[in-house]
C-alpha cells in the first residue's frame, strides 16, 4: 500500500503557484486576487474560509474575506454578489456553501459572473466541464486528477466507481473519470443512496471514488485487492479526547482498508488540501484570463 500524500502535492503545486505569480507580479502585472463570501458562523466552513484566505497568502494572492450574520436577506446577498462581479480588482470569488434555508443556493451560484466562478459550480462552467471545454473545474474532482497525474496512476481503461452524486463532487468526478483525458478515460459507475447493492459493484472496482458524507462507509470486503482509494469525506465525529471536540472522519475504514489497496488518501491530508490548491489554481487561471 502506498499512501497519496495530497498535504505534500498540495504544498508543491502552492510554491509553483507563487512562483508564477511572483514573475507576474515582477513584469508589472496585477496580484490575483480572490474574494469570499462568508455567511454566519458555521465551523465547518469557518474552518474551510480560514484555510482559503491562509493559502491565498502562500500563493502571494490577495484576499478579501466578507462575512455575513445568517439572517441575511437573499436580495442583500445578491447584491453582494453584484458587487464582486462589477469589482475590477476581484479576479474570482466564491460564495461557500452551505447557505442558510431561506436562500437559494442555485438563485446565487447563477448571480455569480462565470468569469468569476472560480468555484466551478455555475451552469455556464459546469456545461464546459461537461463537454471537455476550457473553464473552471470544480476543486475536489480537479484536485483528485492531480493526485492521480502527480502520482502517475494510470486510469485508461479502469473501472471506476464514484460513490455520491452531489453537485460539487460525484457528479462532477463522473464526468471527468468518464472523458478522454489524462487522469480519466475511465469505464465509470456512479452508486448513491438509492443504490440497492453497493458492495456488489466496488468489489469490482479498480478506483473508488468515495463522496458520500458517510463516515467509515468503505469496508475492507467491499474494496479489491490492488484498488485504488480515493476519501473526499471530511465528517466531524465527535471525540472527547481532542481539543477541538471532533475527528474528522472520511468515508473510508481507512485502517482495515489500506492495506488491501495499490494506493489510498488519508483523512486529513488527502483530498482536502488538494481542493483548496484547486481553488487557488482557479483563481490563478481567472487573473490570466482577465489580463488577456
Ligand atoms: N462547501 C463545501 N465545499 C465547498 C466548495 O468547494 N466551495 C464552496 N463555495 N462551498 C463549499
Amino acid at each position: 500500500m502506498q499512501l497519496i500524500d495530497g498535504k505534500k502535492v498540495s504544498a508543491e503545486i502552492k510554491a509553483e503557484i507563487a512562483a508564477e505569480v511572483e514573475a507576474m507580479v515582477a513584469r508589472g502585472e496585477k496580484r490575483p486576487h480572490l474574494a469570499a463570501i462568508l455567511v454566519g458562523h458555521d465551523g465547518g466552513s469557518e474552518t474551510y474560509v480560514a484555510n482559503k484566505v491562509k493559502a491565498c497568502g502562500e500563493c502571494g494572492f490577495k484576499s478579501t474575506l466578507i462575512r455575513f450574520e445568517d439572517d441575511i436577506t437573499e436580495d442583500a446577498l445578491l447584491q453582494a454578489v453584484d458587487q464582486l462581479n462589477d469589482d475590477p480588482d476581484v479576479d474570482g470569488f466564491i460564495v461557500q456553501l452551505p447557505l442558510p434555508k431561506h436562500i437559494s443556493e442555485q438563485k446565487v451560484i447563477e448571480a455569480i459572473d462565470p468569469n468569476k466562478d472560480v468555484d466551478g459550480f455555475h451552469p455556464t462552467n459546469v456545461g464546459r466541464m461537461a463537454t471537455g471545454l476550457e473553464g473552471f473545474v470544480s476543486a475536489t474532482p480537479a484536485g483528485i486528477l492531480d493526485l492521480f497525474a502527480r502520482y502517475n496512476i494510470d486510469t485508461k481503461g479502469k473501472h471506476c466507481v464514484v460513490l455520491g452524486r452531489s453537485n460539487i463532487v460525484g457528479r462532477p468526478m463522473a464526468e471527468l473519470m468518464m472523458q478522454k483525458r489524462t487522469s480519466g478515460n475511465c469505464t465509470v459507475t456512479v452508486c448513491h443512496s438509492a443504490t440497492p447493492n453497493i458492495p456488489e459493484i466496488t468489489r469490482t472496482a479498480d478506483i473508488i471514488i468515495a463522496a458520500l458524507g458517510s463516515p467509515k462507509f468503505v469496508k475492507a470486503d467491499m474494496v479489491k485487492d490492488g484498488a485504488v482509494v480515493i476519501d473526499v469525506g471530511t465528517t466531524r465525529v465527535p471525540d472527547a479526547t481532542r481539543k477541538s471536540g471532533f475527528k474528522l472522519t472520511g468515508d473510508v475504514d481507512f485502517d482495515n482498508v489500506a492495506p488491501k489497496c495499490s494506493w489510498i488518501t488519508p483523512v486529513p491530508g488527502g483530498v482536502g488540501p488538494m481542493t483548496i490548491v484547486s481553488l487557488m489554481k482557479n483563481t490563478l487561471l481567472a487573473a490570466k484570463r482577465r489580463a488577456r
